[in-house]
């Protein structure tokens, strides 16, 4: 997914921004009613190429309608809790708590970095939860290979993290790729300290 666009970008513009229509029903940059008409121009973009090649016309890049229609249904089966924020409460890289104009410019890209850290997180899960509903099994292994990308999204920016966080620094080389049990981990890297 291209977090750096606008939601009217993509509104506007969506086959330049998602290759499979299920990206549109979780992206987080999107409001519910944005999705919507981005999937009813994606629908009709599929309906026409449908005619297209029954009249033995060609070119373009096909959009699979069913697709687009497992994408319309995937929209309504979210539950609400997982449904983004109103596009008001939001911007590009997530709800800001204070005025951007005392954060620096550092701590912005640290926003953006969780911001976007928390998004692939929440596309993991909608992806797990959407592989183990799904009865296709070409559509399953797709989403499996999108969700394993996610991983590795959410992975780069977890590393960033660490570079940019001294505590989280500390806190990752503590626990991380340890054995047994994992408050134990804290207390077996620093003896001396009070288990907490
Ligand atoms: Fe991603």
């Amino acid at each position: 997914m291209n977090n750096d666009a606008t939601s009217q970008e993509k509104v506007e513009r969506p086959d330049a921004f998602f290759k499979d229509p299920l990206e549109v029903a979780i992206d987080p940059a999107l409001s519910t009613e944005q999705k919507k008409e981005v999937l009813g121009t994606l629908e009709q973009d599929a309906r026409q190429v449908s005619v297209a090649s029954d009249e033995g016309m060609t070119g373009g890049e096909p959009v699979e309608l069913a697709d687009v229609l497992d994408a319309k249904t995937s929209l309504e089966l979210l539950p609400t809790t997982l449904k983004p924020k109103p596009e008001k409460e939001t911007n590009m890289a997530g709800e800001l708590h204070e005025d951007r104009s005392i954060l620096g410019p550092e701590l912005l890209d640290k926003h953006r970095a969780i911001s976007t850290l928390m998004e692939e997180l929440e596309a993991i899960d909608w992806y797990d939860q959407r592989i183990q509903a799904c009865s296709d099994h070409e559509l399953r292994a797709i989403l499996t290979h999108n969700r394993d990308e996610e991983t590795e999204h959410a992975s780069m920016l977890l590393e960033w993290l660490r570079r940019h966080d001294a505590s989280f620094d500390l806190q990752l080389k503590k626990y991380l790729f340890t054995e047994g049990p994992i408050r134990e981990a804290g207390a077996a890297s620093d003896p001396g300290a009070p288990a907490g």
